[in-house]
C-alpha cells in the first residue's frame, strides 16, 4: 500500500493528497514544481500592494470571470466527451484562479459577464484561444510592472498556465 501526504500550490493555495507530487496543480494548473509538500506552504493571503497592482489585479479578476463562465457555457453545449471534459476542467481553473486573485485582493466584485459561445466545438476552441491570448497578454503586461513579488509570482505563473491553455485549445480544435 502507498502512504499518501498533503501537498499544497504555492500559487492556489489548493491542497492535495498523494503519494507524489503532480506534475501540474490539478486545481489552477500551475506547474507541478510549485507543489509543496503542505509544511513549506507560505501562506501570503491579503496582499497589501500599490494602487496599479490593485488595478491590474481587478481587471485580471475580471478577465478570469469571464474566462469562467465562457468554459462554463463551452461545457454545457460540448459537442463531444473530450471537449467537455477540457472545458470543464478549463472552467474551474479559471474559477481557482479568480478566487486567488480576491483573496489577494481582500475583496469580491459584482460582475456578471455573458460571452457569447459560438455554435459548434471547432469555433469554441478558436474563440477560446482568444480568451487565453487576452488573458497572457495582460498577464505578461503586468508581471513586469507590479513591484509587489507575490503578485508578480502569481502573474507569471497564470501567463504559463494560459499558454498551455491556449495551446490545449490549438490542438483540439
Ligand atoms: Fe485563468
Ligand atoms: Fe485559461
Amino acid at each position: 500500500m502507498v502512504t499518501i501526504k498533503p501537498w499544497r500550490c504555492q500559487i492556489c493555495g489548493e491542497t492535495y493528497l498523494g503519494s507524489k507530487s503532480s506534475d501540474r496543480c490539478p486545481f489552477c494548473g500551475a506547474d507541478g514544481e510549485n507543489l509543496k509538500s503542505a509544511a513549506h506552504y507560505i501562506e501570503y493571503g491579503e496582499i497589501e500592494m500599490s494602487e496599479q497592482s490593485r488595478k491590474d489585479c481587478l481587471h485580471a479578476l475580471e478577465l478570469e470571470i469571464d474566462n469562467q463562465v465562457f468554459y462554463q457555457k463551452c461545457t454545457e453545449q460540448a459537442d463531444n466527451q473530450i471537449s467537455k471534459a477540457i472545458f470543464k476542467r478549463l472552467g474551474k481553473q479559471e474559477g481557482e484562479h479568480a478566487e486567488v486573485l480576491e483573496v489577494m485582493l481582500g475583496e469580491e466584485i459584482d460582475f456578471n459577464p455573458d460571452p457569447t459561445i459560438p455554435d459548434n466545438d471547432f469555433d469554441r476552441f478558436a474563440k477560446s484561444n482568444e480568451h487565453e491570448k487576452r488573458a497572457i497578454n495582460f498577464y505578461l503586461e503586468v508581471a513586469r510592472r507590479a513591484p509587489e513579488s507575490r503578485v508578480r509570482q502569481v502573474f507569471r505563473a497564470r501567463a504559463d498556465i494560459e499558454t498551455e491553455h491556449m495551446n490545449l485549445a490549438n490542438i483540439y480544435k
